[in-house]
């Protein structure tokens, strides 16, 4: 190592003279609680000598010795709340007692070194405030909103707070939020936060939160909001099963009514204005006839009341001579209707099958120039088949790729549509619906076992097996025609 490069070593220690003053870059403290801000220095040289150190607060640019000791004149604490931990020149701790938001500051600890002059290290005070924080719906009525406006329903504060909270909503109700920051004379910061939306009745019970971070929290607070929405009442009749006839016994209707605050009063009357008849007993909100009569063949009326006002239902009861079978039937006739449809859907379904199966029957016949069913004499090897009946099944079954590759044996297009679907599956398919397509798909070389398996009454009726490929496939595609 030359002596140029000791000294560049040299030069870059010396530029870390700076960080001989240890101080925390920042301390946090609660109003009232006391809070240390430490300061130690370590000198590199120990000919370095301290002869005084000195804390001063810096605001707006100015600086203030808050704290300052000499070994030969002794300490200056202007401040009685603020002084040294101990009396040391290394080690100038300093404690600030029963902290005010005024103390709030960035501060400094110099020493004054010879022979390298003053030396600083800065920390930074915040002062921390724990908000109040609290949640309450607004009690609105539905009746407020004029136009589009919205209302308030819910308030939420987080008072005398430092740093200031973060107010947030959680809801499944759309709204508006409007957020307010006050200063308070004390330093602290109180956040109010309002949630808006457009009053309903729907809107009334549910809940809204609120949800509340602050520095002073590990955690944000939730809060929890039910809200409380005024509505007029809103009324509904039930219990009518359109069956009133002379002479039942006990006939009720029921009057329901939501309403916030709940509706107070129920009342029944005829829409017409008549007096209820005496034959009809009014219980709270029930309306209860013991025998029907001509009387009651009226509209009945339920007024509902509360705070917001008062509104009504009304239900016309028609009284019959005789009960009414219309309902049981109308039920019957429903089932019976659904029923009706499946079979024949079954029907048509099974119709339009046969149907295939017999074109494709004349078809093989025509080409084929065979005399009577295919099922019972397959073609000899030596007998053309048609391009489609030799792909093996499981390619027909697998991609429709193949389709436009066949040639299409009918006139119309919607024929061979309908036809070249039909090609798509194997054609025992339909005898023996998914599984044989499975069975195609998985293991098609041993179809004609899997066949003779689950109906062994084939193998009667199949000719002896040959190695030919075509054959086997003549002899499936019979089975299903047999079927
Ligand atoms: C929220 O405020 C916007 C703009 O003022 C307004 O268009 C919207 O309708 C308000 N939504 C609710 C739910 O209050
Ligand atoms: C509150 O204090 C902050 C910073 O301390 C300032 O930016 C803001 O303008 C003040 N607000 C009011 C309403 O005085
Ligand atoms: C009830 O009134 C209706 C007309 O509103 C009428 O058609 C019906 O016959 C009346 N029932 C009886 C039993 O009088």
């Amino acid at each position: 190592m030359g002596p140029r490069a000791a000294l560049l070593l040299l030069s870059l220690a010396c530029s870390c003279s700076a960080q001989k003053v240890k101080v925390r870059a920042e301390v946090t403290g609660y109003v009232g609680q006391d809070v240390t801000l430490p300061c130690t220095y370590s000198p590199d040289n120990s000919d370095i000598k301290i002869t005084q150190v000195t804390w001063m607060k810096e605001t707006g640019g100015k600086k203030t010795n808050v704290a300052v000791y000499s070994p030969n004149w002794g300490k200056n604490l202007p401040n009685p709340r603020i002084s040294f931990l101990k009396e040391s020149l290394q080690e100038p701790t300093l404690v600030i007692k029963s902290l005010m938001m005024t103390d709030e500051g960035t501060y400094g600890c110099e020493f004054a070194t010879y022979p390298d002059g003053n030396e600083e290290g800065t920390t930074r005070l915040i002062l921390l405030a724990e908000p109040r924080n609290s949640a309450a719906a607004v009690p609105g009525a539905v009746g407020d909103a004029v136009g589009d406006r919205e209302i308030t329903v819910a308030n939420c504060t987080s008072a005398n707070g430092k740093p200031p909270s973060d107010i947030t909503w959680q809801s499944v109700l759309p709204g508006n939020v409007s957020t307010r920051v006050i200063n308070n004379t004390d330093g602290t910061i109180t956040v109010n936060s309002q949630y808006k939306i457009f009053p309903t009745s729907e809107a009334n019970g549910k809940t809204v939160t609120c949800i509340i971070a602050s520095r002073t929290a590990s955690v944000p607070q939730n809060i929890p909001v039910v809200l409380s929405i005024q509505y007029p009442p809103e009324v509904r009749i039930s219990g009518y099963d359109d069956n009133w006839y002379i002479n039942r016994q006990q006939a009720e209707l029921t009057c329901t009514a939501s309403g916030n605050p709940p509706p107070s009063k129920y009342e029944w009357k005829t829409a017409s204005g008549q007096p209820l008849p005496n034959t009809v007993d009014v219980v709270g909100n029930l309306l209860v006839v013991k025998t029907v009569d001509n009387l009651v063949n009226t509209t009945f009326l339920c007024q509902a009341t509360n705070s917001l006002g008062t509104s009504s239902a009304q239900l016309e009861v028609l009284v019959r001579a005789s009960p009414n079978t219309a309902g049981a039937g109308a039920t019957g006739g429903i089932i019976g209707g659904i029923i009706a449809a499946i079979v024949g859907i079954a029907v048509v379904a099974t119709v339009v099958m046969i149907w295939k199966q017999q074109r494709k029957n004349q078809t093989l016949k025509d080409d084929d120039d065979l005399e009577g069913p295919p099922a019972y004499k397959p073609p000899p090897p030596s007998v053309k088949l048609q391009p489609q009946d030799m792909v093996p099944v499981h390619k027909e079954s697998d991609s429709e790729e193949s389709v436009p590759l066949k040639p299409i044996p009918f006139e119309s297009l919607s024929r061979a549509e309908v036809d070249s679907e039909m090609q798509n599956m194997p054609l025992y398919q339909d005898a023996y619906g998914d599984q044989g397509l499975e069975h195609s798909e998985h293991m098609p070389s041993t179809e004609d076992d899997y066949l003779e398996q689950i109906n062994p009454i084939y193998n009667d009726l199949s000719y002896p097996a040959t190695d030919h490929y075509q054959d086997s496939r003549g002899f499936v595609m019979s089975k299903a025609m047999y079927v």
